[in-house]
């Protein structure tokens, strides 16, 4: 019997740290990598022939919307398709649990598609997700806005009271203390708008004490983004925690080239405290549909409308000529919906990424009838567009984005290098022919070029489908400290 499960020969190897592509076989057994070791010196039970493609880690998608999706969807073939292992979920502020309410309101059912997905405490919630037997893991942020609603109701229009900041603040302990890995908040949404800096950094008061990170959808992103990321690093300080702001984008054709600004106002901070940022590769945003935000767009798809599901994947502009109003009456008839709006200048995009703060994040939201191609092209989009077509930057820097970096970042223990010990999450690609597909016309369509993915040492992606894999888990913040204290 051969002393390894699974042997990938003959592939160059993307360790993730950046380093030049090298040859080598690497060798899995049970979860973990076992050994990568020179070409033709390792055998396996079973032999995965990787000669012309890239092994690398599995991708980790540092912001998602999958929360819920890893219960119901549990092949996660959207992001399996991609090369992405691990997702961190609960971002914006929105997340599945803690939540002790009956009802589901706008803002939940963004993420949340069944009732019995929530939960009052984080640990039940990571039960039912451990209980789907996901194809990947998740790691799981606690969303400010979720504790609002908890601890304010519907009263959600002003700054919480010294006694609501009290409850918040336990359940965001509780939920950490059960193995949530961080608190999110998006200042940008309604449910939390009215939120005071103080408050903010008030609830997030645990981070410090756990070791959890602070993720922000930043309160604007458009003529007030500098002001936006002093309040957002000012909470991170206050709380003790690392920062990664979401999505970094300037948005809004007035505010064209103001990476400018923002990004060596990052270089900066980054000199004085623990900050970096997520980015997706496209020029186009989604989330719900807002009639404040009509303006900034040049263009408005919509993802998704429960009152008139017809529209979904259909420009505004011509929703509202066949209506015979405005677009902003057209939005008003089509709530509650979903939408895509352009909205960034492609070079903003392009030198946010290549940043040496900037890691990848799809921002994809799972449940939408027509969804941002983000949801399924993200990573591709980044390795074979940007990287090997544009020149962004080098692969091998392409891949560290997605992997060790963003592992680092988010504290997520023996992952994201292939590195004897490492868990056996590896993509595997063709770095010749890696692109996305999926597109704003048909955006469900899973990237080429993917050849071979695995989680935890179990195929979840091959020949273009899912792979039978289901050893994804929760991953909990005690087990990776932990870990990493061994
Ligand atoms: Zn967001
Ligand atoms: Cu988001």
């Amino acid at each position: 019997m051969a002393a390894y499960d699974i042997v990938i020969r003959n592939g160059q190897v993307a360790d993730g740290t950046g380093k030049k592509l090298f040859a080598a076989d690497v060798a899995l057994k049970g979860d973990r990598i076992a050994a990568v070791e020179a070409p033709g010196s390792l055998r396996g039970d079973n032999e995965i022939d990787a000669k012309g493609k890239v092994v690398a880690p599995g991708f980790i998608d540092v912001h998602t919307h999958d929360d819920t999706a890893l219960i119901d969807n549990p092949t996660m073939a959207m992001k399996a398709s991609q090369g992405v292992t691990t997702v961190v979920c609960g971002n914006c502020g929105v997340s599945a649990a803690p939540y002790v309410r009956s009802d589901i309101g706008h803002f939940l059912s963004l993420i949340v598609k069944k009732k019995g997905n929530v939960s009052k405490n984080f640990a039940a919630f990571a039960a039912k997700v451990d209980a789907a037997k996901p194809a990947i893991n998740g790691a799981f942020l606690i969303g400010h806005g979720t504790l609002r609603m908890n601890a304010m109701g519907d009263d959600i229009g002003r700054t919480a009271t010294a006694a609501e900041i009290v409850v918040m603040r336990d359940l965001l302990d509780q939920s950490l203390e059960q193995g949530a890995i961080g608190m999110s908040s998006g200042l940008f949404y309604a449910v939390a708008n009215a939120a005071s800096t103080d408050e903010v950094a008030e609830v997030a008061k645990p981070l410090g004490k756990w070791g959890g990170v602070y993720t922000a959808h930043m309160r604007d992103e458009g003529d007030d983004i500098l002001k936006a990321m002093d309040e957002t690093f000012e909470i991170g300080r206050r709380a003790g925690a690392s920062i990664i702001v979401s999505h970094h984008k300037c948005s809004g054709r007035s505010n064209f080239g103001r990476m400018k600004e923002t990004l060596p106002k990052f270089t900066e901070a980054m000199k004085q405290q623990e900050i970096a940022f997520d980015v997706y590769p496209y020029i186009a945003g989604s989330t719900i549909l807002r009639s404040d935000m009509l303006d900034r767009a040049d263009k408005v798809l919509i993802t998704w409308s429960d009152k008139v599901p017809g529209v979904s994947g259909r420009d505004l502009k011509e929703i509202a000529q066949e209506m015979g109003c405005s677009m902003r009456e057209a939005a008003d008839r089509l709530q509650p919906a979903g939408a895509i709006y352009f909205m960034m200048d492609e070079k903003d995009v392009q030198s946010a990424m290549a940043h040496p703060g900037a890691m990848i994040g799809s921002d994809g939201i799972p449940f939408d009838t027509h969804p941002h191609p983000r949801l399924w092209g993200t990573f591709p989009r980044v390795l074979g567009h940007y990287s090997r077509d544009l020149k962004l930057f080098p692969l091998e820097d392409a891949v560290r984005r997605m992997t060790s970096y963003s592992a680092g970042r988010f504290h997520l223990t023996k992952r994201g290098e292939v590195r004897p010990g490492f868990y056996a999450d590896i993509c595997l690609f063709d770095p010749a022919t890696v692109i996305d597909t999926a597109t704003f016309d048909k955006p469900i369509s899973p990237a080429r070029g993917i050849d071979t993915v695995l989680c935890n040492g179990q195929i979840v992606w091959r020949d273009g489908k899912p792979g039978g894999g289901r050893a994804g888990h929760a991953l909990k913040r005690q087990d990776m400290q932990n870990e990493a204290k061994a």
